[in-house]
């Protein structure tokens, strides 16, 4: 049987004082991962070090049990990056910036270009492929930026904040898209969203202020909180009263009521209905106000 184990072991990284990751340890497997945290809770840093683009400052990344440093080229030929903020060119088209980044990775011509031509299709760009990339939408170029990520058939696919300012249906299709590429595959996934992993994601990292504080199947996770999540239908004055006291994570008015959503690890009011938990919820309940759009 193939292999395919990524294993973080007491990982830390230290910039100057500041600790952006705080002695992490998790093992992924093949699937999807989704990786939730706030901004700044060290999911960019935690990357790179998975990427090889930053070392750490303690601890190891073992690829099936053999350190990545001591690999190295060995283990980033079986790597995919989507970085959150690629730089791509915008003068190029798809295609010719796909054989340029083939040619970076030193994949031969013939090659790559089977390759593009199969990854155009997988990413449903083939349409465009002639076409420059600076008028391409923010969707098509997430979607080309997976391309080029998948162009050396990574075992290892770490894709960060990949849908931030794509809209919804642009967001479904680039979901369905990384699900559809998971079989085989480690994939790793950060966002703020919980809907672009609330389908997908065979589990759920929750990373706080640098540490791992959850992770687990979404279901079991939302397990964590029943109990904690409330619906109470109150009068349009008491709704800041409550907003005051509970984290309240939706309101909905109807006529001169409103129904207010509400955590809370005991019963907020008397009038308060207890309510089954999902992942909004669930960030609001780790990440205070910080609530995900
Ligand atoms: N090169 C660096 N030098 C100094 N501090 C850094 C550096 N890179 C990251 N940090 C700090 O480390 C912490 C974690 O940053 P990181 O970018 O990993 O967070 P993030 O979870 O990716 O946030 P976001 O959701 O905003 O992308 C932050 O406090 C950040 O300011
Ligand atoms: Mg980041």
């Amino acid at each position: 049987m193939v292999l395919l184990n990524l294993t973080i072991e007491n990982v830390t990284k230290q910039f100057g004082d500041k600790l952006a990751v705080n002695d992490v340890s998790f093992e992924l497997t093949a699937g999807v991962y989704g990786f939730l945290g706030a901004n700044g809770a060290g999911k960019t840093t935690l990357m790179r070090m998975l990427v090889t683009l930053i070392n750490p400052t303690s601890g190891r990344i073992l690829f099936d049990g053999k350190d990545v440093e001591v690999l190295g080229d060995e283990y980033r030929d079986n790597l995919g990056y989507l970085p959150q903020d690629i730089g791509l060119y915008k003068n190029f088209s798809a295609e010719k910036y796909l054989m340029y980044i083939s040619a970076i990775k030193g994949i031969e011509q013939q090659a790559a270009k089977k390759k593009i031509d199969e990854l155009l299709e997988v990413v449903n760009l083939s349409e465009h492929k002639k076409r420059k990339v600076g008028k391409f939408s923010g969707g098509m170029k997430q979607r080309l930026g997976i391309a080029q990520a998948l162009l050396n058939d990574p075992k290892v696919l770490v894709v960060d904040e990949p849908t931030a300012g794509l809209d919804p249906k642009e967001r479904i299709r680039f979901r369905n898209l990384l699900s559809s590429i998971s079989k085989e595959r480690i994939v790793l996934l950060s966002t703020h969203i919980v809907s672009d992993i609330e389908f997908i994601a065979k589990e759920i990292i929750v990373f706080k202020a640098g540490q791992l504080i959850q992770k687990d199947k979404p279901e079991e996770l939302l397990e964590n909180i029943r109990g904690f999540i409330w619906t109470v239908n109150v009068s349009e004055h008491e709704v800041i009263g409550f907003q005051n006291k509970y984290k309240v994570s939706n309101i909905i008015s109807n006529q001169n009521k409103v129904a207010l959503r509400i955590i809370s690890e005991s019963k907020p009011d008397d009038r308060a209905i207890e309510a089954s938990p999902n992942l909004e919820d669930l960030y609001l309940y780790y990440f205070d106000q910080e609530v995900a759009q």
